[in-house]
């Protein structure tokens, strides 16, 4: 049988590289519910992975950015969401430079920590003497604090390596297990008070450095997780930066370049469908149905990745006859203001007669029920270069923080004079708690969701972790690649690994 003998090689060929040449087809189309900076990563990571063959399209509701977002006022654009960004945000990074954008460093001007009554704590504007000022005041807390979260930082970076990899997590619990073991999950299942206290903090240390760190950056103090506070801590070190243009650029620039399509809607449901070609197998498929301005309209897709947080008063997306039934998301968010004003801050409100001996750039407060603002900052414009630690000019943009909007009477309080403000209202990340519990990735065989990483710490390179993370989830899962997805001890496995 001649035939037979030129068929066996191909046939042992076939058997011997099964996975890595899959017979299934690759998607034809993939829907990414969201375009802030989730969702256009989630399109560039899904480009990378599926290629070019397949039809991407983002389902936004209002504008690409989401939480990145600027306000214009007298002739300049000011970020009012998410603003900085560390050095080692490593996805953060690449994108930038990817897209041929360009950053801004804050260089930080100096910073006091105001309690309602007095300033706790203040930075000189001769930086060289804050050092000394910060060990005799808090003793060794702040070094030890360096060396704490240098640790949880260093086995966070392990996310890149795992990815560069191409290894996905089907779960946060998972993700997050697999770069800190046992370790995180404690951090989870605490507050960063407990946390600090069992490590030896002094109380004086988490309530006038830590707590107010945390009212700036979440509008909650030292009551979330242990977790999220500590990578705050250690990313809010010096070298931050920004996008110059604005941070929302990342977005737009991703999704140009994943060639993925913009539809503007909203998403109202996702139903699971099985279609029934002749001759070939069922295919299973998601009907996604979206608002638009011409009414409800929609379409059908092999993978769904949602990119923005569930719930009723936020995506408020009906999961449409799931079986078992996909529960509701009830994981709180937190309600934050800013507010810009350009303006004189009022120094005598915080306790300064002279408004010429007031030298600080940003006030930072303690928990105290006096004060109806979480935190105050000279707010430079995106297209600028920083504040370069240079005096507050008389008159500038301050960005304030509040859980309230802020009354006339309060602004009248803070500003001795203003010609105008802003206001732009958030539900701006997670309520955060302890122990903190997640929502699922994979929501379906081909559903996924994102902003569940979120309840650990919600960042820009979070989503941007989640996002690959999701994109990688979403192939292996598809071809079957299960070696790719959970696996335990990859830290010493990579060890070993090239
Ligand atoms: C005031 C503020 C300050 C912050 N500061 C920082 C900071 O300094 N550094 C940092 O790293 N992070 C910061 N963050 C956090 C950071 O901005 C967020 O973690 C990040 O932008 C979240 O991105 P995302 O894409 O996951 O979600 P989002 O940006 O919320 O994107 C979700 C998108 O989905 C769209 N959408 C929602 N529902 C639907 C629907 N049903 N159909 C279609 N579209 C829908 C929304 O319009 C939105 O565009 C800050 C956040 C806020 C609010
Ligand atoms: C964290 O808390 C959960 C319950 O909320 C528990 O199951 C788990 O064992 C705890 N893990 C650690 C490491 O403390
Ligand atoms: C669709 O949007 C229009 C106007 O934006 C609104 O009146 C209508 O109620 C929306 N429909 C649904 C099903 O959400
Ligand atoms: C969420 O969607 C449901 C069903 O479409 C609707 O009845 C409800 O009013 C929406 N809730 C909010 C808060 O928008
Ligand atoms: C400034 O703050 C002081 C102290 O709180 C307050 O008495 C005063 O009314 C505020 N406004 C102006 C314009 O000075």
């Amino acid at each position: 049988m001649p035939g037979l003998r030129r068929l066996l090689p191909l046939l042992l060929l076939a058997a011997l590289c099964p996975p890595a040449l899959s017979l299934r087809h690759e998607p034809s189309k993939i829907a990414v519910v969201g375009g802030g900076i989730g969702g256009s990563a989630a399109a560039y990571f899904l480009r990378q992975k599926f290629g070019r063959g397949v039809q991407l399209h983002v389902l936004e509701k209002a504008a690409l950015g989401g939480r990145l977002d600027t306000l214009d006022m007298e002739g300049d654009s000011y970020e009012a969401g998410g603003s900085v960004i560390h050095p080692v945000n490593l996805h953060m990074k690449h994108f930038v430079k990817e897209l041929g954008l360009l950053s801004t460093t804050h260089e930080g001007s100096p910073s006091g920590v105001y309690n309602g009554e007095e300033f706790v704590f203040e930075e000189s504007s001769w930086s060289f003497i804050n050092r000394p000022k910060k060990l005799w005041h808090y003793g060794l807390n702040p070094l030890r604090m360096s060396m704490w979260v240098e640790d949880i930082l260093d086995k966070f970076m392990r996310i890149y390596r795992f990815q560069m990899h191409d290894y996905a997590f089907s779960s946060n619990e998972r993700l997050l297990h697999a770069l800190g073991g046992d370790d995180f999950t404690r951090l989870l299942n605490q507050t960063i008070d407990e946390a600090m206290q069992k490590a030896g903090f002094s109380q004086k240390f988490i309530n006038q450095v830590v707590c107010p760190v945390m009212r700036f950056a979440y509008g909650q103090g030292a009551g979330v997780n242990a977790f999220v506070g500590a990578l705050l801590v250690g990313w809010l070190e010096s070298g931050l930066w920004s996008v110059k243009g604005g941070n929302k650029l990342v977005c737009s620039g991703l999704i140009y370049s994943a060639k993925a399509e913009v539809i503007p809607g909203t998403v109202v449901s996702i139903e699971p469908k099985t279609r029934h070609k002749r001759g070939g197998d069922p295919v299973k498929l998601y009907e996604v149905t979206y608002n638009t301005s011409s009414g409800l309209t929609g379409d059908t897709y092999d993978i769904v990745v949602i990119a923005a947080p569930l719930g009723r008063k936020m995506a408020n997306i009906t999961f449409r006859n799931f079986d078992p039934p996909i529960p509701e998301f009830l994981y709180p968010y937190k309600q934050i203001f800013i507010t810009l004003v350009h303006g004189r801050l009022n120094t005598s409100f915080f306790g300064y007669r002279d408004p010429q001996a007031f030298h600080l750039g940003a006030i930072f407060t303690t928990d105290s029920p006096k004060l109806f603002i979480n935190s105050l900052n000279l707010e430079p414009p995106v297209g600028d270069t920083g504040t370069g630690g240079k005096l507050p000019l008389p008159s500038a943009v301050w960005k304030v923080f509040s859980n309230e909007e802020l009354t006339k009477e309060q602004l009248n309080l803070l500003f001795s004079s203003y010609d105008s403000v802003k206001v732009k209202p958030w539900l701006a990340y997670p309520q955060y708690s302890a122990p903190e519990k997640f929502p699922p990735i994979v929501l379906h065989e081909q559903l996924y969701y994102l902003n569940g990483l979120e309840r650990a710490a919600s960042a820009m390179e979070m989503s941007a972790i989640a996002a690959r993370n999701a994109a990688l989830l979403a192939f292996h899962r598809w071809h079957g690649h299960s070696a790719r997805v959970d696996q335990e001890d990859l830290h010493e496995k990579l060890k070993t690994e090239l």
